[in-house]
């Protein structure tokens, strides 16, 4: 159908008219080209997955869409980011692609670029060319990632007597796919590793920046580490946690508009998520000034020794929550020989009473991957209730929080956060920590400042 005036893409109230003249003569006259893609290394992995999934589900016909866009405001889009389960199965991290599994038939129904003879490429601002840049053709799509592309508008309504499982809305089939990403292959622990490099390369470009850091506060180390995340990978994988003094408190700070002073800590729990979008978590509480005070040292040390504790945990065959365990010990015996606690530190670790989490407050670890908190919808008896098996990748983070208006604390105390977060994965006999390039004790923090602040 010709497009005109009145007829769809959809005209916002700012656009200007599009007589017929304008559209037919833009019709015409574009020379063509289709790109040569070689096929992206996640493509055997994501053949493989895609067949497990069918595995899993002998009969059924499984529907995994990547989504589409979220407005921000009228025909304002966010930056699309594709469903992570679409991702894991097809490499594809197009807009409104829906991979269809049924037995051994994968087709990926996607939306490629438009052709030129409709007005989607010169006035769709969602899909077209001229407004949003050019998407893969389907042969591009089909090359890259090994499967079978048809267009999405020829994707069936599946509304036959067969069981259809969408992973947006089928229990089931939202679990196992959860599940499956638990282990994760040998791409995928060198894909957290490069997330985890540069990473740390955010980390460090604060750092050097730390003159423009006590100018702007928490926005400088906000809008630094975003700047490398845009640059050698696709994003952060969470919206930044940048607390300074009493800010890192607040476990997920991500307001990020306060002052960094002398004398206090900062807080920094960033993630890039790289270019096949998995992403790093890492924490570092760093002294403003460069070297910790010996009331903030001791602080720091005890959530070292909990963290360690916590790594050291971390093994085939060790439960899930073994790291957690090892790690709330150290530190409720540390509050304890504080003199802080109410009852002894056995009686705190008691499943029943926690009272030690007063200043803990959460869990020590989560699985990590294309989500930051991975694999949400694996069932508890596979993940939480679970043991830790080779290629697992969970971060250990314990942390201090005593509160502003925590009364129950000593006055110097107060008002100070600490957390020390690792990216750890499981191995044959042990693990491994891919976030180790960062320093972790206070001496290495101290002397890791010093360097980078010159
Ligand atoms: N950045 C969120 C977390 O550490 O879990
Ligand atoms: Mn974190
Ligand atoms: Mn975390």
């Amino acid at each position: 159908m010709s497009q005109t005036e009145n007829s769809a893409p959809k005209t916002e109230s700012h656009d200007p008219k599009v007589p017929a003249a304008w559209a037919e003569f833009m019709r015409q006259g574009w020379g063509d080209r289709e790109l040569d893609l070689p096929r992206h290394p996640v493509a055997d992995h994501a053949a493989r997955r895609r067949t497990a999934l069918a595995e899993a589900f002998p009969g059924d016909r499984l529907v995994l869409p990547a989504g589409t866009f979220k407005v921000r405001s009228n025909d304002t889009d966010y930056r699309f980011r594709p469903d992570t389960a679409h991702t894991y199965f097809t490499g594809n991290q197009t807009s409104d692609a829906v991979l269809v599994i049924d037995g051994d038939e994968h087709v990926l129904y996607a939306r490629p670029r438009s052709d030129r003879d409709s007005d989607e490429f010169f006035r769709d601002r969602q899909y077209g060319e001229l407004w949003a840049g050019r998407r893969p053709s389907a042969k591009e799509i089909g090359d890259s990632l090994g499967i079978e592309v048809r267009h999405v508008k020829d994707l069936p309504s599946f509304d036959d007597e067969r069981k259809t499982r969408d992973v947006f809305t089928d229990d089931d089939l939202g679990r196992v796919a959860s599940e499956m990403r638990l282990v994760k292959d040998e791409w995928e622990v060198g894909e957290l590793q490069e997330a985890c490099d540069i990473t740390a390369l955010g980390f460090t470009d604060s750092v050097q920046e730390w003159d423009r850091v006590l100018e702007f506060g928490e926005r400088w180390i906000e809008g630094t580490f975003f700047r490398r995340a845009r640059a050698m990978g696709n994003d952060i994988g969470y919206d930044s946690i940048v607390g300074g003094g009493s800010h890192a408190t607040t476990l997920h700070w991500i307001d990020n508009t306060g002052p960094i002073e002398p004398g206090s800590l900062v807080l920094l729990d960033m993630g890039v998520e790289n270019r096949n979008l998995y992403t790093a978590d890492v924490t570092r509480t760093l002294p403003v000034d460069g070297t910790f005070t010996p009331l903030q040292r001791d602080l720091y040390d005890l959530v070292y020794a909990a963290q360690e504790a916590g790594i050291q945990a971390v093994r085939p065959g060790a439960a899930f929550l073994a790291a957690h365990d090892a790690a709330m010990s150290v530190l409720a015996h540390g509050l304890a020989d504080m003199g802080l606690l109410p009852v002894s530190a056995e009686e705190a670790l008691d499943p029943d009473s926690k009272v030690y989490a007063r200043w803990t407050l959460h869990g020590t670890s989560h699985m990590l991957g294309m989500d930051v908190h991975d694999c949400g919808k694996a069932a508890d008896s596979a993940y939480r209730d679970a043991d830790l098996a080779e290629g697992m990748v969970l971060t250990v983070e314990p942390g201090l929080y005593f509160q502003e208006d925590d009364l129950l604390v000593p006055e110097e105390l107060r008002g100070i956060g600490i957390r020390i977060e690792d990216d750890i994965l499981v191995t044959a006999d042990g693990f491994r920590n891919l976030s180790d390039s960062l320093p972790r004790t206070s001496g290495d923090v101290e002397a890791w400042m010093a360097a980078q602040r010159r």
